[in-house]
């Protein structure tokens, strides 16, 4: 069975790490050379995807090795300008392993809405009598949706103020994001609706509080692989904080995100869409932690993720842009159910890492080492330079841009 641990990875350079990365999910040579070539988005696909382009704005893009999700090892591609997150997401699922993560996730269903205008008093019944041939109106937009399987699967309607009210079309949209089939169901029925409501149909737009397209994980982390019973108490003491303190919340529910994130970019996926539905989803009832941290019966860690994600396999750029393309294929998914699944299991990771250093030892130690190298690339360091001037900063305890070029200096006159 193939194995995401991989020993050492962090240390390897860049070229046995894409080797390593090719034999763990069968990438072609071609591939490999899009992977080693650090720009992988050509002029002709960039100027078709946005308007007025002039260039490409590139991200490192990072393996997290050591993820075991529903009992099947995989890489992940997470595309980041943020040091330490990968490092994080890596160490988090070692320390998870063997058991690793258990994710699960709903049927692909987002929300269509029709705003209306002046609707009849009876218009919420009017709806519900006529849901069928609604449903159908909107299903003959997308004959190949329905064909494999999706398509407009139920109605809502709720009042939101005598003269205005809300229709929710519920649409299967498969291993799409979604948007455009949602949003030509909505344009489309419009009509339909204005002549059951009386009113005027205004805005016809997908919601991103895609609350029945969730995704789900669970890890249990061994009390003695994270370091003893304190931490468990500490992570649980951490994830209460969140739970009691909105400003606290917040950057919980941010540091979930920088793994989600990350992965969204990397696959092609609307990350934008992703945040409003996670936040927003997180405040149905006073803004709450995606994620929650206990304590179990055997003193070990028990955490659990409950997070609206709304991405696709196919549609977007997904398919579009090469180098979304090629992180599909390491990811190995086959449908977007499984992609979500995978990015809660790694914002449930993510968010470990991040409590489990703060209430340990804090992030700065961590990021320390990154930043100092950052330092030494500024100051003008390079290969083998980078590491040596990082190491002494470090070591002095002056992580700055002066002592930087003058160890520089020392080092090259050797
Ligand atoms: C930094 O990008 C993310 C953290 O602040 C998350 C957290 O505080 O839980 C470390």
């Amino acid at each position: 069975m193939k194995s995401s641990r991989i020993p050492g990875f962090y240390k390897m350079p860049v070229e046995e790490r894409v080797r390593k990365v090719k034999e763990f999910a069968g990438l072609t040579d071609e591939e490999e050379k899009l992977l080693l070539s650090f720009s992988a988005l050509p002029k002709d696909i960039a100027n078709i995807m946005v308007e007025n382009v002039v260039s490409t704005m590139q991200l490192p893009l990072g393996i997290a090795t050591n993820f075991t999700v529903n009992g099947k090892d995989v890489l992940i591609p997470m595309a980041i300008e943020e040091t330490s997150v990968v490092a994080a997401a890596s160490n988090a699922a070692k320390m998870a392993r063997p058991e690793g993560f258990k994710a699960k996730a709903t049927e692909p269903v987002m929300i269509g809405q029709i705003q209306i205008l002046n609707p009849s008093k009876d218009a919420q019944e009017r709806i519900m009598e006529r849901k069928e041939d609604i449903l159908e109106l909107a299903n003959a937009q997308d004959k190949i949706l329905v064909s494999i399987g999706g398509g407009a699967k139920d109605i809502e309607a709720r009042c939101l103020r005598a003269d205005m009210m809300v229709v929710h079309i519920l649409v299967d949209v498969r291993d799409a994001m979604g948007a455009n089939a949602v949003n030509t169901m909505a344009e489309a029925i419009a009509p339909l609706l204005e002549k059951i409501t009386g009113g005027k149909a205004l805005l016809r737009i997908i919601s991103n509080l895609a609350i029945y397209r969730l995704a789900e994980a669970e890890v249990t982390y061994r009390k003695d692989a994270i370091g003893g019973e304190d931490v468990v108490d500490n992570v649980v003491k951490a994830y209460e904080f969140a739970a009691l303190d909105i400003f606290r919340t917040a950057t919980h529910n941010k540091g979930i995100m920088n793994g989600i994130d990350a992965v969204v970019i990397a696959t092609g996926n609307d990350w934008r869409a992703v945040e409003a539905g996670a936040h927003s989803y997180a405040a149905m009832n006073g803004y709450k932690p995606l994620t929650t941290w206990q304590k179990d019966e055997n003193g070990d860690l028990r955490g659990h993720i409950k997070i609206p994600i709304a991405v696709g396999t196919v549609g977007g750029i997904t398919k579009v842009h090469p180098m979304a393309k090629l992180c599909l294929r390491i990811l190995g998914v086959q449908n977007a159910r499984e992609l979500a699944e995978i990015m809660a299991a790694v914002g449930l990771a993510q968010n470990f890492a991040a409590l489990r250093a703060l209430a340990t030892k804090g992030i700065q130690a961590g990021h320390m080492k990154l930043h100092a190298q950052n330092i030494a690339v500024m100051a003008g360091a390079t290969g083998d330079e980078i590491e040596m001037v990082a190491r002494k900063m470090i070591e002095e305890g002056k992580i700055r841009m002066d002592r930087a070029k003058e160890i520089l200096e020392e080092i090259r006159k050797k």
